[in-house]
């Protein structure tokens, strides 16, 4: 027996082992179940004592050249495989699949832009809100219709905590806590209990602004708002201004701008009028100061309101509320290549 173990670690030193054939080749041979080294342990076993010493030594040489190379050619053939990974630059890159901003985000960081040029900060306030910052301060009455139970979500266990209904709560907030001149716009989500279609949805987006100072006049109010509009719709946009009327504003407006899609000269979107509405404004009513702790005697101020789905529907021609929350991804792909 020493001579064929001898003989077999003599063939398995030279065996050549090369490629992924060969050792599979030198596996079968050497260590498979049938192979020589289980066949070789197996005779060991049936070997008189006097012998066993010997080919005990010889048998467990053989199993070492054998582990030993079939080993040693595994780990460079791992090694070339993950060479040939890392530094094949001729391979294509793989591209993740990056998403695109929502129409919505990127009308809000489109406003948000236009106003931070002319000094106006950005001030953001809670969704679920108090009574009084939301009606009560800005100078509802207790019985306005807006609180009605049909527009208002009132949080059940307590009437006077509701979402708000419009982003004006946060100029409330805003007053509170800074102390004139203020100047800044408040972008948000609003809440309104209306059923869902493609003109109402139960929640939406509002843009809020406020400017309170010393000498604030209406034309300091039209002058931004055209700029706003040049800014956001082109330079050939004009606006009107029409009264209305906000518990929270004295006088108040409504804004118009020439119409997007005719440039006036009137289409289905204006219907015929070549003016769209795109917000609500006025000059703060002098009860909303006092009531935030402002003295009305001495500072004045404007605010003004738009929603995001508004513009974003002039802007985009998105005539469906319900697809900006739908996340189609057929719809908000569209959006992939603006800015
Ligand atoms: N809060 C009003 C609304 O939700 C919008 C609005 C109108 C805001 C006039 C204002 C404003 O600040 O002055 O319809």
């Amino acid at each position: 027996m020493q001579d064929k173990i001898i003989q077999y670690t003599a063939e398995a030193e030279a065996f050549n082992l090369n490629t992924t054939e060969d050792s599979e080749a030198f596996r079968i041979k050497y260590l498979s179940k049938n192979g020589l080294l289980n066949l070789l342990f197996e005779e060991f076993k049936t070997l008189p004592n006097d012998q066993k010493k010997v080919c005990g030594q010889l048998l467990n040489t053989l199993k070492t050249v054998v582990n030993n190379k079939f080993n040693a050619f595994q780990e460079s053939e791992k090694g070339e495989v993950q060479n040939k990974e890392v530094h094949d630059l001729s391979l294509e890159s793989t591209y993740s699949n990056y998403g695109s901003r929502h129409p919505m985000s990127l009308v809000r960081n489109e406003i948000i832009q236009i106003f931070s040029h002319i000094g106006f900060t950005v001030a953001e306030g809670p969704e679920i809100e108090d009574d009084w910052h939301i009606f009560s301060a800005l100078n509802f009455q207790a019985d306005h219709p807006a609180k009605d139970m049909q527009d208002t979500f009132f949080i059940e266990q307590n009437p006077d905590i509701a979402l708000r209904t419009h982003t004006s709560s946060v100029q409330v907030r805003l007053m509170q806590t800074q102390k004139p001149p203020l100047r800044a716009i408040m972008p948000g989500r609003v809440y309104r209990n209306e059923a869902i279609s493609a003109r109402a949805h139960c929640f939406f987006h509002q843009v809020e602004g406020l400017y309170i100072d010393k000498d604030v006049s209406f034309a300091d109010l039209k002058q931004i708002l055209l700029y706003f509009a040049k800014e956001m719709f082109g330079n050939d946009t004009d606006i009107r201004l029409r009264p209305s009327y906000f518990p929270f504003t004295e006088p108040s407006a409504e804004m118009d701008i020439s119409c997007t899609i005719c440039k006036g000269k009137g289409c289905a979107m204006c219907k015929k009028t070549g003016w769209v509405e795109i917000l609500g404004c006025g000059m703060v009513d002098p009860n909303v100061l006092e009531n935030c702790g402002i003295d009305s005697t001495v500072y004045s101020g404007y605010a003004f309101g738009m929603g995001i789905e508004r513009i974003t529907n002039l802007k985009y021609s998105v005539k469906d509320l319900r697809l900006f929350s739908e996340n189609d991804i057929r719809f908000l792909k569209q959006f992939e290549n603006a800015i």
